[in-house]
């Protein structure tokens, strides 16, 4: 699945909001990588306040600190094992403090993990969250400051359906569809960390979101790593979508990720004519070489791919696209890349994630030699980069003039007057507050650019 957010780290609170709530063991989580650790922080939340566990918004004040680690790209890895690093001298000042790593690093290398990082008291990966209220239990119980490491291997590929994640206000939300991947394109550990791929049943998504829609949520994202894979008895993934759009009182769908192979065109005609599902496709295409997707084991060509674009252009008016793209794959050529960059050039993503290679434990690129120069690498993606910045300035620059709606989100970080909300296409708006309430939906227009960022005039309903 793709990292819409290539690292989401939660912010600290600032100190004075710093607090604890009640006087049971307080639990605080650090996410990184894709959606789908933020949503699984959520469901850990809401295993451990069932078990009696409270929350902190600080590791400096926590009894335990879990961070949840991504290992899609080796950057993502090191930030999350550097952060780890950092606890190292909280565990000295504070011994009694539990440390625990959890995620697809602690799945696929807990015994390096033990080697390095010899003060983490616990490590548990995806499919055994649901062990973890017994694990700290076991180490409360146990004399202060007693040794040793509390670790679970694979237990099963769970699902945790039937946990409804804990939802921490605002307006938006991820909800889990399918978990696991199938696809194992060749340099990706996600089949390795998550398993294999698991669908929810339809009326368990259904009440989670009938759930969220009580507690005040307008705008809700599927999520899966292939989200065109779910399948609840003989419904499909447009089934899904089709069915929490028709929920009494949302007002947004969004959904992430979907694959080349799979993408179908009941979902894009759903998607064309149901106004609450918005129109914007994350669709990775990873490279613009067929001998490259086929090395990578992606199972589609780039004509294919363009079909498939032409289509979702066809079925969904103004829908927004958006990519992810990887530079630098083990023997790519120049001559190679350039289909890639003119791919780029030809479909003019509104957004792109581009990524250079890097070497994965467990992936079968890995047993290929990783032969590209970074030096290469890095030329590759930063003219790439520089394409995208190019197309995604002049993509929101013809947006200037047009009439559209934005949910409201919150209020502007940079400016309290302001609300900050997202078009339908997932366009950053603000816009001068006045009688609005959060989770309304207002026609505006948009007016002009400052960075990504559209300010927008309220129009008359
Ligand atoms: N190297 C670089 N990028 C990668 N991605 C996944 N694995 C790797 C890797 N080994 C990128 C892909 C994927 C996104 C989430 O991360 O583009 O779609
Ligand atoms: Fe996505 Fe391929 Fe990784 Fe599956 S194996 S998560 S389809 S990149």
């Amino acid at each position: 699945m793709s990292e819409f957010v290539t690292i989401e780290t939660e912010p600290n609170a600032p100190a004075k909001q710093r607090q604890k709530s009640g006087n049971n063991p307080a639990v605080f989580i650090q996410t990184y990588g894709c959606q789908m650790n933020v949503s699984d922080s959520r469901t850990i939340e809401a295993l451990l306040g069932e078990a009696g566990y409270s929350f902190a918004d600080s590791p400096d004040i926590a009894d335990i600190v879990l961070i949840n680690t991504c290992m899609i790209r080796e950057t993502a890895e090191v930030r999350a094992l550097g952060q780890l690093a950092n606890l190292s001298a909280l565990k000295k000042q504070s011994p009694h403090k539990i440390i625990g790593i959890i995620g697809c690093v602690a799945q696929a290398k807990r015994t390096e993990i033990l080697k390095s990082h010899p003060y983490v008291d616990l490590i548990i990966g995806p499919d055994a969250y649901r062990k973890l209220p017994l694990l700290l239990e076991e180490r409360f119980i146990s004399p202060p400051g007693t040794p040793g490491l509390l670790e679970t291997t694979l237990v099963r590929e769970e699902l945790y359906d039937d946990i409804l994640p804990r939802h921490r206000g605002g307006v938006s939300a991820f909800v889990t569809i399918i978990r696991g991947c199938d696809k194992f394109c060749t340099f990706c550990v996600v089949p390795r960390t998550r398993g294999r791929e698991r669908s929810r049943p339809l009326v368990s998504i259904l009440r989670e979101v009938e759930q969220l829609l009580a507690q005040g949520v307008k705008d809700v994202m599927l999520l899966g790593q292939n989200v065109d894979s779910y399948r609840s008895e003989d419904h499909d993934f447009a089934d899904c979508m089709t069915a929490v759009a028709n929920l009494p009182g949302i007002e947004r769908v969004r959904y992430m990720t979907s694959h080349p192979t799979e993408i179908s065109d009941k979902l894009l005609q759903a998607m064309g004519e149901h106004e609450r599902i918005m129109p914007y496709l994350h669709l990775p295409f990873q490279a613009g070489n067929n001998r490259i997707l086929e090395l990578m084991n992606r199972h589609y060509t780039r004509e294919r791919y363009l079909e498939i674009i032409a289509s979702a252009r066809k079925l969904v008016p103004d829908i927004a696209l958006s990519t992810d793209v990887i530079t630098g794959f083990p023997t790519e050529t120049d001559a190679e890349f350039q289909d890639t960059f003119d791919l780029m050039e030809q479909v003019r993503f509104d957004t792109a994630f581009m990524f250079k290679y890097s070497e994965r434990p467990l992936t079968r690129a890995s047993k290929m030699k990783d032969d590209v120069p970074e030096a290469v690498k890095i030329a590759r993606l930063e003219r790439l980069i520089d394409l995208q910045q190019r197309i995604s300035k002049e993509s929101n620059e013809a947006q200037i003039n047009r009439e559209t709606t934005i949910l409201i989100e919150g209020t502007s970080p940079k400016d309290k007057k302001q609300w900050s909300g997202r078009t339908p296409d997932f366009r950053p708006v603000v816009l001068p507050r006045s009688s609005e309430k959060l989770g309304d939906v207002v026609p505006v227009r948009l007016q002009s650019l400052t960075g990504f960022t559209f300010h927008a005039e309220r129009l008359s309903q």
